[in-house]
């Protein structure tokens, strides 16, 4: 039995490499280490101290540039001159909190709906994906009346204690607590070729037993590309069965695209609506402000007020002018730079790239993905179900020395995650492939 990675383990340092010096001769990585004590996550085996971003590419103190494919934050580009404009001009105006009315705020949220379908008429903005998932849990729970909630084996939904009771990936010793029930990925090697109906099958034997124990179930809360489950995109549709059955169930379905949304996916805006599936709540963040800390959820009218009924929501940071600027010219820039294309034809020239490579590389066991949200399995084999952790860190640090950033995903940490800035060109396509051919053959 391999073990099984921890999110936050992956590609960490893991506090024994020496570090080089920064200009002034102070060791950063020692004062890091006393600041942030136990709670430091640092990448890499030899953590990099970074100084500047531009477009797909980041600058790290010793000058070394790195081409940035792990990165949805900033998803229209490092320090987008559009976005800084907007939040800069707005910053130096006006910044309150949303109980007043703004003309820029809902203009953001008339067109972010326009994102959305209809019947998800409300938005609630926060500050961070975790507050979003957690508003959506309440919510859901104030709606079924029941408390159980079924996630993906390795997801990951965020921060605040509920959002880690259902974040199996966080959790480094102990279990899920009784009222969550975490079923396997939905990938080819567990399901076979109907992963639809398998999913769906473990859905509905999870809902069974949370009505067994009396928690009944609030939601099936899923990331529509199971990114930290290691990429799990095809066949279209597979989730749809897997919603049924949870409203049959009497849950609710919360979309969690705090990973693929925003365009990422090159197909749709939403990466839900690979699955054509109606969500409940879908969550969101990440890319939004495109660094600035924005997230939220889109819900149907009738849940939100329902909840609102028992408890008032406000959040202090979120909705204010500047976020509503920030997002908005997020979404011009999408938009204006036809970012959702360029993310459907760079994924697809980039899957074609690994795919080559995995012809003449037998440990690339899987390429799978959309647009530009990729997941690659390695084994030192070629056997799918002899996944390699360490290969892939391996890989990942020699992609670092080759100057390319990318992660890891899966449940031992067995696929590389590809996920660079939605504006990447064809020559970053190529430098990227031929890094990785390069890493590969340094990892023989
Ligand atoms: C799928 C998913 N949901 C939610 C979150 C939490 O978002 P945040 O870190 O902004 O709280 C994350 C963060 O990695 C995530 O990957």
């Amino acid at each position: 039995m391999k073990p099984v990675r921890p999110i936050l383990d992956m590609n960490a340092y893991d506090g024994k490499t020496s570090f080089a010096q920064t200009k002034e001769g102070d060791d950063l990585l020692s004062r890091r280490t006393r600041n942030f004590g136990a709670a430091s996550v640092l990448f890499y085996r030899d953590p990099i101290e970074m100084v500047s971003g531009s477009g797909c590419w980041m600058t790290a103190a010793d000058g070394t540039s790195y081409l940035d494919f792990y990165n949805n934050v900033p998803s229209v580009g490092h320090c987008h001159p559009r976005v800084l404009v907007a939040m800069s001009e707005q910053a130096a105006k006006l910044n309150i909190n949303s109980r007043y009315l703004h003309q820029t705020t809902e203009e953001y949220l008339d067109r972010l709906k326009a994102t959305f379908p209809n019947y998800l008429e409300n938005i609630v903005l926060t500050c961070s994906g975790s507050e979003a998932n957690d508003l959506a849990l309440r919510i859901a729970q104030r709606a079924t009346g029941a408390r159980g909630f079924i996630v993906t084996e390795s997801a990951y939904h965020g921060n605040t204690a509920a959002v880690t009771d259902i974040s199996p990936s966080a959790l480094k010793r102990g279990q899920l607590p009784d009222h969550v029930i975490a079923i396997p990925a939905p990938s080819k090697l567990t399901y076979g070729d109907d992963i639809a109906a398998g999913f769906a099958d473990e859905v509905n034997k999870a809902a069974l037993v949370l009505q067994d124990r009396g928690y009944g179930v609030a939601a099936l809360i899923a990331d529509s590309i199971f990114s930290s489950d290691g990429v799990f995109s095809n066949p279209r549709g597979f989730l749809r069965l897997a919603v049924a059955i949870v409203h049959r169930a009497d849950g609710l379905f919360i979309a969690d695209e705090v990973q693929p949304g925003f365009a990422r996916t090159g197909d749709a805006f939403w990466g839900f609506a690979r699955h054509d599936v109606e969500p409940d709540i879908v969550s969101m963040g990440k890319p939004m402000g495109n660094g600035f800390p924005m997230a939220g959820i889109a819900v149907r009218p009738e849940l939100l007020s329902a909840f609102c009924d028992d408890v008032g929501y406000f959040n202090t940071f979120a909705a204010s002018p500047v976020a509503s600027a920030t997002g908005l010219a997020v979404l011009n820039v999408i938009r204006d730079e036809n970012l959702q294309a360029n993310a459907a034809l760079c994924g697809k020239s980039l899957r074609e790239g690994l795919l080559h490579l995995a012809d003449i590389d037998g440990r690339i066991s899987d390429v799978r993905g959309a647009g530009l949200f990729i997941g690659v399995d390695l084994s030192p084999d070629g056997d799918p179900t002899n996944p390699s952790g360490q290969l892939v860190s391996d890989i990942i640090n020699a992609m670092r020395e080759n100057r390319v950033l990318i992660g890891a995903a899966g449940k031992y940490g067995q696929t590389l995650k590809i996920r660079p800035p939605l504006c990447l060109k064809s020559s970053e396509v190529d430098f990227f492939i031929e890094a990785l051919a390069k890493s590969l053959r340094a990892c023989r």
